[in-house]
């Protein structure tokens, strides 16, 4: 299973932050927000991963992430030239994908909760089967986000992209998995009215092929699409109060790859070093000597 990061796009809509720095290197309260989705593939077992940005941005994702091994993965890199849509990264990334199942995650969203890894283990299984999978949400303001509608047994029957008048409540977040041959119907998308190969036009392609599953998120997860300033500002709330709570910090990367087993103590207690004398560096000390 390999597994994108989208972390393009212009990020006008919170401007005057984005003008100089990509969106998904703000910081949420004591990471780049970068981390968080980072995070949510590698929980889920994922460690070769494709980081997809500007041309303008990319160095500065190497800089902070770099080959990925500090947290047992590895990483690649790929330019977007221009924000042509996510359903682009299976072109661009095609060669990156090698025909294997494929995770996507939008690098402006943040997963939380004990049953994601459940969630996205099945989504897995689901994907070795031949089925992609979304993860949706019901919302009170639909309208903003890609929407889903069921039947009355649950299946998929439409999917649409910020619709004026939504036909349900259930809203797209943004972690996608798909089977193997995604490169291949991607190529198949059409650009949208908009000029862009909309993610919602692959999924509705596999929805016509009986092979779209959604899996609900029940609200003790918690889901965060840090786009917007407030929800930005949510966000960094969010991570504060429950760091504080619990005395764990959500997305601390290295942390992760320790406990995973991907990488040994000594390695974890260079990179807490090269953290310096920050709470994050303190924190993964205090984890690795523990
Ligand atoms: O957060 C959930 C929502 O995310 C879903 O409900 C929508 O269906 C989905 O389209 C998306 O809506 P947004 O309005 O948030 O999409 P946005 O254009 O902001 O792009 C989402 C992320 O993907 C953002 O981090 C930038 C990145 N991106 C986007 C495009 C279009 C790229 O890296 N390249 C792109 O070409």
């Amino acid at each position: 299973m390999k597994g994108i990061v989208m972390a393009g796009g212009t990020g006008t809509r919170l401007y005057p932050l984005t003008v100089a720095v990509s969106k998904q290197l703000l910081p949420v309260y004591d990471k780049p927000m970068v981390y968080y989705p980072l995070s949510t593939l590698m929980l889920a077992g994922i460690r070769e991963i494709l980081i997809l940005s500007t041309h303008s941005d990319l160095p500065r994702y190497e800089q902070l992430l770099g080959d990925g091994s500090r947290f047992g993965t590895r990483l690649e890199y790929i330019e977007q030239p221009s924000p042509d849509g996510v359903a682009q990264a299976f072109l661009l990334g095609e060669s990156f994908i090698a025909d294997e199942p494929c995770a996507i995650i939008l690098g402006d969203n943040i997963f939380y909760g004990t049953g994601m890894q459940k969630a996205m283990k099945d989504a897995a299984d689901k994907a070795d089967a031949g089925h992609a999978t979304l993860f949706c949400r019901w919302v009170k303001n639909p309208e903003r986000f890609g929407v889903v509608e069921f039947n009355k047994h649950g299946s998929v029957i439409s999917v649409e992209e910020k619709p004026a008048h939504p036909r349900s409540n259930y809203c797209i977040t943004g972690l996608f998995y798909y089977p193997k041959g995604v490169s291949r119907l991607a190529r198949k998308v059409q650009r949208s009215p908009r000029g862009e190969l909309e993610l919602p036009s692959l999924n509705a392609m596999y929805m016509e092929l009986g092979l779209l599953d959604a899996e609900v998120l029940e609200h003790d997860f918690t889901w965060l699409d840090t786009g917007l300033v407030d929800t930005l500002a949510d966000a960094a709330a969010f991570v504060r109060s429950t760091q504080a709570e619990t005395g764990r910090r959500i997305a601390a990367l290295e942390e992760i790859a320790f406990r995973n087993g991907w990488i040994s103590k000594d390695i974890l207690l260079d990179a807490a070093e090269q953290y310096g004398k920050s709470q994050y560096g303190q924190y993964l000390k205090k984890i690795a000597e523990n």
